[in-house]
């Protein structure tokens, strides 16, 4: 396997300056989401370049009907078993619902995720979490923001809806965009929000923007990778998702091809935007 391959050509892992040099040279990033090992090292294998260890494991592996059930001793385990597979591939971490309450609760979650192997923790909602983002980058944690369809806000928003279709909610993403990148964001990831929508927020911040369901303007894409694989998540396929096994012949292949689609501008298409 690759992680043990002598023969296997010495590659650099990716950081966040390197991160941000993709978007300023206009190259995109292509990520999935990953929970184990063995997946983890077949996408380090296929050239991803960021892997998520997201909340979305309470859906997808616990068979939960959201992602709330979710603790950090949950994603700690999976950042541990993630990145012993990864030898290139940057590992971002999900906090997961209410561990970022607070400045001071999400310093110990994200310290925790950053000592099990991560490079950067993911956290949802801009308002009282700028002063969270602030007090993480200012301590030295990368921070990538998560806006749009925000999955821990399932209850109040009433269903997986996709954000920012009326002309003020639209300005208020443009706004919190702004905002989370200010406050010390180094990635943002746009989830379920109109095309065209997310094409303006990646024009207006220097920080790279990884979409889901978010359209082809972002600078990178990201899918769970259930998802991709096409397995029945027993929940409704939302129109953004491709399964690459079909094309890719196998899970490697998979994911060869879904990094080449990205890379080159063939996935997302029209059809999997809003
Ligand atoms: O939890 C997750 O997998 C995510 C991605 C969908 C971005 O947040």
């Amino acid at each position: 396997m690759y992680a043990n391959d002598p023969q296997a050509p010495a590659r650099i892992r990716l950081t966040v300056p390197a991160l941000r040099k993709l978007k300023a040279e206009g190259q995109r990033i292509v990520a999935l989401t990953a929970y184990d090992a063995g997946f983890a090292r077949s996408m380090d294998e296929a050239g991803i370049d960021l892997v998520l260890v997201g909340d979305s494991l309470g859906m997808v592996c616990q068979g939960h009907d959201s992602t709330l059930p979710v603790t950090v001793d949950d994603i700690v385990y999976h950042v541990g078993c993630v990145a012993r597979g990864l030898s290139r591939t940057f590992l971002v971490a999900d906090l997961p619902f209410q561990s970022d309450a607070t400045p001071e609760r999400a310093l110990e979650a994200s310290t925790r995720c950053l000592q099990a192997g991560a490079a950067m923790v993911k956290l949802e909602g801009a308002g009282h979490k700028l002063e969270v983002i602030r007090f993480l980058s200012d301590r030295e944690i990368p921070v990538c923001a998560h806006l749009g369809l925000t999955p821990q806000s399932v209850l109040r928003l009433g269903g997986y809806k996709v954000q920012g279709r009326e002309a003020a909610a639209a300005r208020k993403l443009v706004e919190d965009a702004r905002a989370v990148a200010a406050a010390g964001a180094d990635l943002l990831v746009l989830e379920c929000v109109p095309s065209e929508l997310a094409s303006e927020i990646t024009a207006a911040i220097d920080i790279p923007t990884i979409g889901i369901g978010a359209g082809a303007g972002c600078d990178g894409q990201i899918l769970v990778l259930h998802d991709l694989l096409g397995l029945n998540s027993g929940h409704r396929r939302p129109r953004f998702v491709k399964d690459f096994l079909a094309d890719g012949g196998s899970v490697l292949g998979a994911f060869q091809a879904y990094a080449d689609a990205v890379r080159s501008g063939t996935f997302p298409g029209p059809e999997h935007g809003y």
